[in-house]
């Protein structure tokens, strides 16, 4: 797929495994669903001290004073379904409210095959509680069906959870506020419009920008954004050498690249089969500073 004049060379070419593999890893997750594969997945990597809560600080000199220390926290890839249901995200809201956090996010892959996986984590997304709101974008399995639109709306509606479909929001007045972007998926979506989406975006503001893929973290680098934050990869979810390459890349946790701070989160959830290893899950902790020793939260 080649890229247009406004997504600027995001676009990814979208990963399809053929029918073989398809139906092995379908049988597997029913087989592994049917034994008890939900139970064991909660209490093995999403119940309290389980999962990880990383802490990362991103240096952003040009940050308005008053908005030291502001602090974003990241949730990835739940993958509701056979995996993951209603309330099996209570310990994470829990720990991402007892952050106190000015902004949640949420970046992509709600589901793991159909639409109406997403309504599974309306209950526990709506416990959600910062300062400024929580915001999310989707990731490529959320375009099932095309009705990213109807999932958005009931998102905002029920769970006070915006969507940012290639649209952003500015926090603080003047210069060094930050400003949210958040893109459609670069392999799923119709459109990539980072210019359209950097709308609310003003000279001096630091850029956060929410893009599930991680592999379009360099060309947003490259584009003058502050920081990166993605998902997707999984860790490879099982990080074995043979399995990985069954996963889609991951390319660090943490990438310096042209000024910027490209984040890629583990995630939440697990597809094929309810395990992690060498990969936990893991919700990210973004303190944004101005650097020089300001107050530390
Ligand atoms: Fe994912
Ligand atoms: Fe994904």
């Amino acid at each position: 797929m080649s890229g247009d004049a406004t997504d600027l060379g995001l676009r990814q070419e979208p990963r399809r495994f053929g029918g073989g593999r398809l139906a092995f890893f379908g049988g597997l997750q029913r087989v592994s669903a049917a034994l008890g594969g939900r139970a064991f997945y909660r209490a093995a990597f999403l119940a309290p001290g389980r999962f990880r809560v990383r802490h990362e600080t991103v240096i952003t000199p040009g940050l308005a004073p008053e908005l030291e220390a502001f602090r974003i926290v990241q949730l990835s890839d739940p993958h509701a379904g056979p995996f993951l249901g209603r309330g099996d995200l209570s310990a994470v809201v829990e720990a991402c409210n007892a952050l106190d956090p000015d902004l949640v996010v949420l970046t992509g892959d709600l589901i793991t095959k159909r639409a109406e996986e997403s309504y599974l984590l309306l209950e526990d997304l709506a416990g959600l509680r910062a300062r400024r709101g929580s915001f999310g974008v989707f990731g490529n399995h959320d375009y099932r069906g095309r009705r990213e639109r109807e999932i958005a709306a009931r998102f905002e509606a029920e769970a006070g959870l915006r969507f940012l479909l290639d649209e952003s929001v500015r926090f603080g007045e003047g210069p060094g506020a930050v400003a949210l972007v958040g893109l459609e998926d670069l392999e799923e979506a119709k459109q990539v419009d980072l210019q359209r989406a950097r709308h609310a975006v003003r000279a001096g503001d630091v850029e956060v920008v929410l893009c599930h893929n991680p592999a379009g973290g360099p060309a947003l680098a490259a584009a003058g954004c502050a920081l990166v934050l993605s998902g997707h990869s999984h860790g490879h979810q099982i990080d074995l050498p043979l399995v990985r390459r069954l996963a889609p890349a991951h390319p660090g946790d943490r990438v310096e690249r042209d000024g910027a701070v490209l984040l890629t989160s583990r995630g939440l959830g697990a597809l094929g089969v309810p395990l992690r290893l060498r990969s936990p899950a893991e919700i990210v902790v973004v303190d944004l500073s101005r650097g020089g020793g300001e107050r530390a939260r």
